[in-house]
């Protein structure tokens, strides 16, 4: 198992936490830094500040070669096949969005249908949703379990030769069940469907073999796994990129055009890339993608399971709280306190000195399957401890309505 205490010296935040007397347990929103993607940042700023692929001077080639370097690395992580496929974005939303208009526009059409669930964030149901409205493609809803979970059999029943598009989170960020993501592409390829998969609470916490898994699609974002923000990848298979447009044209994507409009696009992943990119967020992002390797994926998503089991049988002893994630499988733990408002929890908490979110969690149609739009979600990290789980408990046992009125006036 790894070592907490020595992670933990690595994260300047938890040292600012710490003085504070400061507990972070919402780490499905965003995580912290360590030191060395940091300092990467800043040495960029301080050293070699450049353009990428456009200058013929020494710093923007070494800033080029590192950043190519960064996508290397990623496709080590995701165990891709080439890092041409490998695609930097803005974010898990950027990504999601690319593989929305850039593939599910130009190949959908009236009567296809795009199959996803009630739990999915936001970001991987609204742009489905305006391609729906703009090929004549349908949604339809893989029915989930009471409790949220996922089971295969109804995916099984859902499929038929006209399902084009599977869209689905691999944990969800609300109730952190692992979606058995491998037969899921097993089955959606029997038909022919593509599998697009959220990966933003996933890759950050399990490992992610997408050669293995044979995903088509894997959308995530670089500030949940210990990266910068404005930093996102979008992994697919190569010919699939070959085939997708681009959602943005601009500098950087293209090979030549002309004065009559003719374009010629570079090829993936370069042709996805328009415009100056978030150079110093890439390479930050590179160090994060070290600090994982590092630690090692199967020892974080072993520490991640230690503390998933230990919080949530700490809570299922509380009579106060309901947990809607008994059965989920990453340390993520949303409930309620009964009879408060989880806003007021959640208000009442920060003033324990915890952090969560509290809130729909931007998965509003969820409720229609656990029957409850607000929660308090708790999500931990690798830097996260069995004594913060046990100050959250201490606390979380007494909370009662008038502590939290009286917390918030
Ligand atoms: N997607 C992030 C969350 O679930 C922001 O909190």
């Amino acid at each position: 198992m790894l070592n907490v205490n020595e992670i933990r010296k690595d994260f300047p935040m938890i040292q600012s936490e710490v003085e504070r007397n400061h507990i972070y347990f919402d780490n499905a929103a965003t995580s912290f830094k360590p030191q060395t993607v940091i300092d990467k940042v800043v040495e960029y700023y301080t050293k070699y500040n450049s353009n990428i692929h456009r200058g013929d001077y020494d710093v923007s080639y070494q800033v080029s070669k590192e950043y190519e370097e960064v996508r290397e690395l990623v496709r080590e992580l995701l165990n891709a096949k080439s890092s041409n496929e490998i695609v930097f974005t803005n974010g898990a939303s950027s990504s999601l969005n690319l593989v929305a208009y850039g593939y599910g526009q130009k190949f959908l059409k009236k009567g296809d249908i795009i199959l996803s669930t009630e739990a999915e964030h936001a970001s991987n149901i609204l742009p489905w949703f305006k391609v729906a409205e703009i090929t004549g493609a349908k949604i339809e809803y893989i029915p989930l379990n009471e409790d949220g979970s996922f089971d295969i059999d109804n995916l099984k029943k859902m499929m038929n030769e006209n399902v084009k598009v599977v869209t689905l989170a691999h944990v969800s960020n609300v109730l952190g069940y692992v979606m058995p993501m491998k037969e899921i592409v097993e089955i959606a390829h029997q038909y022919g469907a593509v599998v697009v998969c959220d990966g933003a609470q996933s890759v950050p916490h399990i490992k992610t073999d997408v050669t293995e898994l044979d995903i088509d699609f894997l959308c995530f974002s670089s500030h949940k796994m210990l990266g910068p923000s404005g930093v996102g990848v979008l992994y697919a298979k190569y010919d699939l990129l070959e085939k997708m447009d681009p959602f943005m044209l601009g500098g950087g994507s293209n090979a030549r055009f002309d004065i009559c409009g003719n374009i010629l696009l570079k090829n993936p992943p370069y042709k996805f890339e328009a415009g100056t990119p978030c150079i110093e967020g890439v390479l930050g992002f590179g160090e994060a993608v070290k600090y994982l390797l590092n630690v090692g994926m199967d020892n974080i998503a072993e520490y991640d399971r230690y503390l998933h089991q230990y919080f949530m049988s700490e809570m299922k002893k509380l009579e106060n709280v309901e947990v809607y994630n008994t059965n989920g499988d990453t340390s993520i733990v949303t409930f309620n306190v009964k009879g408060i408002f989880a806003q007021d929890v959640a208000g009442y908490l920060n003033s324990k000195g915890i952090s969560v979110r509290s809130g729909n969690h931007c998965a509003k149609i969820l409720l229609n399957v656990i029957g409850v739009s607000e929660t308090i979600r708790a999500s931990l990290y690798l830097y996260n401890t069995k004594e913060e789980i046990d100050y959250f408990i201490s606390v979380i046992k007494d909370v009662t309505l008038e502590k939290c009125i009286g917390a918030a006036i």
